[in-house]
């Protein structure tokens, strides 16, 4: 340490801007008294090579072949992109309280199970609070388990006992609690943070160590922490859920080793957080007759279709700028379909609040959902209901077609596992797609074709 570089610099302590002299308002993202002063090292951050001499790439890749590690969480090794791998450090974010740690004590509980060495390091909980709580999930803790916990947050003390205990897996909870003695800075800034990270993920790499750092959330949502801590991670996860819903989704946003577009579902409950293999049985709610407004579509998660049912509920407004509220689907998307109903569908919404909520607590990012969200604004401004078992999906174009959506097959798939006697799906340009047995399938060119059938 004495032998680097240091160097005297304020940095943003919002975007991570770095100057030489200290500022009132960050040039850069505009945030007021946002400086602090820091000292840091020339080796801060980077450089994570393990120092190895070059090797012919043939060889190295038969040694990493096949050698993911089954967590014993199905959802979990699903978002991965098929277990873990080893060596890989993974940082998992969500909300306060949204069980993050439940997530990670449950995980590392599996994994010690099978016999691996563990080191759980908390900086926010003690051993005693985090024993309690492997208690209620059920933990298995015969005396010769190799689970090992410390209440901690000085990094060097991280390091040291890393390097006595050898672990197979070691869990931060969270990053933004481990403090660096060498850097002046408090505690969560970003430095701390960035320098944490570093030095963990190098200490990492040439053992073989498996990394699961847990990072807080910002108000905007994103991880607490200049985004060079997602650079410099092999997988970031997200684990989110609605406030009062018991269901958590865990979705990746960047992964080395996988697909990012995997999510993977859990319900919470007293004894820690349950799987759900089928999560298009709990986003459907449980209705036999149909109501207005209602509309069930098939949404695609990663290559994992969903049924889920969209609600609309379009009412007089009394405001000068009616409502458009949307909770799980994109605001500006609903405007877009607000429009086209009006210039298609010839139906007069200038007037009212509308309201849209995918049940469930579920999230929908995909388009295949607007054909939906449209059908069930129109159905609730008529009071006119969709007739019961059938689903719809497709995206809806400015000038009011219904376009084609990717992986059709496995929606009309669900569809039909599900019960559903009748899918209007786009006009494929002649291409059919097989489909199911019992499910009627029919083609719907634009908007105003699909209402005419639905008897909107
Ligand atoms: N006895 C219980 N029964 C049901 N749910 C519980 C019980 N105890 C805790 N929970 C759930 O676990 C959640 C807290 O989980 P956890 O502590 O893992 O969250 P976290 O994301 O680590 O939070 P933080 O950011 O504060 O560390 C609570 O919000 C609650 O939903
Ligand atoms: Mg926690």
């Amino acid at each position: 340490m004495s032998k680097e570089k240091m160097k005297r610099i304020y940095i943003c302590q919002s975007c991570n801007y770095r100057s030489f002299k200290w500022l009132g308002r960050c040039p850069d993202c505009g945030v007021w008294n946002s400086f602090t002063e820091e000292i840091e090292t020339c080796a801060s951050g980077i450089s994570l090579n393990a120092g190895g001499c070059p090797e012919r790439m043939s060889e190295i890749a038969t040694r990493a072949e096949g050698c993911r590690i089954i967590t014993g969480i199905k959802e979990l090794d699903r978002v991965l992109g098929g277990g873990l791998v080893p060596g890989s450090v993974v940082l998992l974010g969500g909300e306060p309280g949204i069980g993050k740690s439940t997530l990670l004590l449950q995980f590392l509980g599996h994994i010690s199970g099978l016999g691996n060495k563990v080191l759980y390091i908390s900086g926010e909980e003690s051993p005693e609070q985090i024993r309690m709580r492997a208690e209620r999930l059920g933990i298995e803790m015969g005396g010769k388990e190799d689970f090992w916990l410390a209440g901690e947050v000085m990094l060097e003390r991280i390091e040291r006992y890393v390097s006595e205990l050898s672990p197979m897996f070691l869990a931060v909870d969270s990053i933004q609690t481990v403090i660096c003695e060498d850097l002046e800075s408090a505690a969560g800034s970003i430095s701390q943070i960035r320098e944490s990270a570093a030095r963990l993920i190098r200490m990492s790499k040439p053992r073989g160590l498996s990394v699961f750092l847990i990072g807080h959330v910002t108000k905007e949502g994103v991880i607490a922490g200049p985004r060079v801590l997602e650079h410099l991670v092999d997988t970031v996860l997200y684990f989110e859920g609605e406030r009062g819903h018991a269901f958590r989704i865990l979705r990746t946003v960047k992964n080395r080793y996988g697909p990012t577009h995997e999510i993977g579902v859990f319900e919470m409950t007293g004894a820690g957080l349950r799987e759900i293999v089928n999560p298009s049985e709990i986003f459907l709610t449980s209705r036999s007759e149909a109501v207005a407004g209602s509309v069930v579509t098939v949404c695609l998660e990663g290559t994992r279709p969903m049924l889920v049912e969209i609600q609309a509920l379009v009412s007089r407004s009394y405001l000068a700028n009616p409502r458009r509220t949307s909770t799980g689907f994109d605001a500006n998307r609903l405007a877009m379909l607000v429009a086209v109903g009006e210039r298609h569908l010839g139906t007069v919404l200038y007037d009212k609040d509308i309201f849209i909520n995918v049940a469930g607590g579920l999230r929908i990012i995909e388009p295949a959902a607007d054909l939906a969200v449209l059908m069930a604004i129109v159905s609730s401004l008529k009071g006119i209901p969709i007739p019961g078992g059938t689903a719809l999906f497709g995206e809806v174009g400015l000038t009011g077609e219904v376009r084609a959506v990717t992986m059709s097959g496995a929606r009309l798939n669900e569809a039909a596992r599900l019960g559903l006697k009748c899918c209007l799906i786009p006009w494929m340009g002649g291409k059919q797609s097989d489909t199911p047995k019992g499910l009627g399938v029919e083609f719907v060119r634009d908007v105003k074709v699909c209402a005419e059938r639905l008897g909107l």
